[in-house]
């Protein structure tokens, strides 16, 4: 049975992280001097295994989620991730399935996800200036490899791909333009992203923010730019059609311009628990109730019963500048 939060809001999209490891470190996500050579990440017991994370999914489809993503840290990390896949394929009533990678490990393993039942794929990709690239990924991880990994996915037929673009003041806000127009004309869809302040390790300000009315301004001045309208209620991209149709872009305004009364996004974590928004204080431990023996009727009532109290509205709240919240790792609740 479907079910509404207390804002009345539907449960649609499920987003599963199923690793917290990476091989990127972005700065403004997993920064070196937090995540380095000594960080805790979760052991391999604590993840969910495939079997379980299929359960919760299963379950989540019967109470109206249409859309799965897959996340992590890096989801191309987890082992056998094509198993996962095709697991979820299996299951009646669900509408898609995307992931969003750093596709470092793309080239290789597109096909293979496209076999098991892959649908789509977002590609995050800062810059296409190698030591700008290679500065906010600080691994020294070259363009070049990112741009075959999305050769690889658009040939094996994960399109159109989405390429995320978070954009720092100082940092890549030059490479606005040239990103829009390396990817005119392809058939993906770039989608520029203002930086946010999850998580406590990325020292965000306000002053690094590049907000979307000035990447869409800047867009336009050099290759003009018409609105669209969403392609789905509560799209969280705002969509921007090129006038002389090569294709179109994206821009999200987490920061400037607040989705929160349209979010019907839970959140599932590497070792399981749920969250309700990305800017969840507490999690919802449901591998205790996977690994216990409960049944399936009372996973449901579990799962329906958050949702049924959701109250998260933390972009908004934060927009009306009155609070100071805890909030998770992005890397940690995946994206
Ligand atoms: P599609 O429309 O299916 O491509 O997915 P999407 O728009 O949800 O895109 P994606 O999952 O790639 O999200 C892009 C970025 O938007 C994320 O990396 C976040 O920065 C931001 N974002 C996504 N969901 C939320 C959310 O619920 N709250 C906030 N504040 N930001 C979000
Ligand atoms: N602000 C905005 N987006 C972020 N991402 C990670 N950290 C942030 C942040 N602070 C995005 C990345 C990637 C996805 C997994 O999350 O661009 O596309
Ligand atoms: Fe890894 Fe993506 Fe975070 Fe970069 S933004 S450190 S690629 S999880
Ligand atoms: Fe949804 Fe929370 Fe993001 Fe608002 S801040 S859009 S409630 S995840």
């Amino acid at each position: 049975m479907p079910v509404t939060d207390t804002l009345d809001r539907p449960l649609r999209d499920l987003r599963i992280s199923v690793t917290d490891r990476c091989n990127f470190r972005c700065t403004y996500c997993m920064p070196k001097e937090v995540f380095g050579h000594d960080f805790p990440f979760l052991p391999r017991q604590e993840l969910l295994t495939f079997e379980e994370i299929a359960r919760v999914a299963r379950l989540a489809v019967g109470l109206g989620v249409r859309k799965i993503r897959l996340t992590g840290g890096e989801p191309l990390l987890r082992r056998d991730i094509e198993v996962l896949i095709a697991m979820l394929r299996e299951i009646e009533g669900l509408d898609e399935i995307a992931l969003t990678t750093n596709a470092s490990l793309l080239q290789r393993k597109a096909q293979g996800l496209k076999d098991a039942g892959l649908d789509r794929i977002t590609v995050s990709l800062d810059s296409l200036d190698d030591a700008t690239f290679q500065s906010m990924n600080d691994v020294r991880f070259p363009v070049g490899k990112v741009l075959a990994g999305i050769e690889a996915a658009d040939a094996a037929g994960l399109n159109p791909i989405k390429i995320n673009m978070v954009v720092k003041r100082g940092v890549n806000e030059q490479d606005i333009v040239p990103m829009a127009e390396h990817f005119r004309g392809t058939g993906h869809i770039v989608r520029f992203i203002e930086f946010m302040d999850v998580g406590h390790t990325n020292g965000w300000r306000m002053d690094d923010v590049v907000t979307a009315a000035e990447v869409v301004e800047r867009i336009n001045a050099v290759f003009p730019l018409q609105q669209a309208d969403p392609n789905y209620p509560g799209e969280v991209a705002n969509r921007w059609r090129y006038e002389d149709g090569a294709g179109e872009i994206g821009v999200i305004a987490s920061v400037t311009q607040a989705f929160c009364g349209a979010c019907t996004r839970a959140r599932l974590s590497a070792e399981g628990k749920l969250y309700t928004c990305l800017f969840g204080l507490r999690g919802h431990d449901v591998r205790a109730l996977l690994r216990g023996e409960q049944t399936d009727e009372e996973i449901d009532a579990f799962l329906s019963g958050v949702w049924g109290k959701r109250v998260d509205r933390y972009s908004e709240i934060r927009s009306e500048g009155t609070v100071n919240l805890p909030k998770v790792e992005m890397s940690y609740i995946g994206g």
